[in-house]
């Protein structure tokens, strides 16, 4: 988040940014290392120390918690939470209570940036999908996933048989429809200000299908001012297999002054 009378993300360095689930610093790091002073929260112990490992790491401000209602001071000019982690939310219940936990700690006019993606519902068949992700000779990976078209939950348990036997490594989201976020958000007394495809600037619907996307601001604010992609959105452009049928969106909400 960034404290009032800070700039944006303009290559000036007047401002303190906190990022929502800053993990191993893949986007914070490459800020802090422009001069940005960058705060953090992260919900995991693990991630935090991978973090505090690398170069310049354990010099950024980490708060342990959950980003849904974690305590942090304010009020901040920004917060940012990118690479679809706030589908990591387990349910709409915490993810309302994120955008109020943000809400509640930006300054008048303050900005949240959420990088997210549209789910494809064509990915699935009767709600379910098994796909093999690598074969060889000794061992096959593949993905087992379900839909609940109703609390918008997928479940994934990603398995690798193999000499050594069978690893799962299971993971969930919960997706969000881009109206449902816009509702979230005006629920943390925000509102929409600006939807993109891509950083670039890339009006919603315009490409697809694309990797994921990314969001950032010109040194006149978020939206009109929007400028060329920095390492921010280079950053963003990591793709696993599969990802590019999903359609991604950037989304930036104003808190109402
Ligand atoms: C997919 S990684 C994304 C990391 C980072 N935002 C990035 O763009 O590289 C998800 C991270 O979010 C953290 N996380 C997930 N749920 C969280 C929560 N409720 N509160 C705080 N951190 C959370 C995880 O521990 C993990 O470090």
């Amino acid at each position: 988040m960034a404290r009032p009378g800070g700039r944006w993300l303009s290559g000036r360095h007047e401002w303190t940014e906190r990022p929502l689930a800053i993990s191993t610093g893949r986007v914070a790091l490459p800020l802090a290392r422009r001069g940005i002073t960058v705060e953090g929260i992260e919900g995991s112990p693990l991630m935090l120390e991978q973090l505090r490992a690398r170069a310049g790491g354990a010099d950024i401000p980490v708060v342990l918690g959950d980003m849904a209602d974690v305590a942090v001071d304010g009020p901040y000019d920004l917060a940012y939470l990118v690479f679809n982690t706030f589908f990591n939310l387990p349910d709409q219940d915490r993810q309302v209570d994120c955008f109020v936990n943000v809400g509640r700690v930006l300054a008048p006019g303050g900005r949240f940036v959420v990088e997210a993606f549209i789910q494809d519902l064509t990915e699935f068949d009767r709600n379910q999908r098994v796909t093999t992700r690598a074969i060889d000779e000794d061992s096959v990976s593949m993905e087992f996933l379900q839909h609940d078209p109703v609390a918008q939950a997928v479940t994934y348990q990603r398995v690798t048989f193999d000499a050594a036997g069978t690893t799962l490594r299971p993971l969930g989201l919960r997706y969000c429809w881009p109206s449902e976020l816009d509702l979230m958000a005006r629920l943390a007394g925000m509102r929409l200000r600006e939807r993109w495809d891509f950083w670039d600037r890339t009006p919603v619907h315009r490409r697809q299908p694309s990797p994921r996307l990314g969001l950032r601001a010109g040194p006149g604010g978020y939206g009109r001012r929007m400028t060329e992609p920095t390492h921010l959105v280079t950053a963003t452009m990591r793709q696993e297999p599969g990802e590019g049928l999903r359609h991604p969106q950037a989304y930036l909400f104003a808190r109402k002054p």
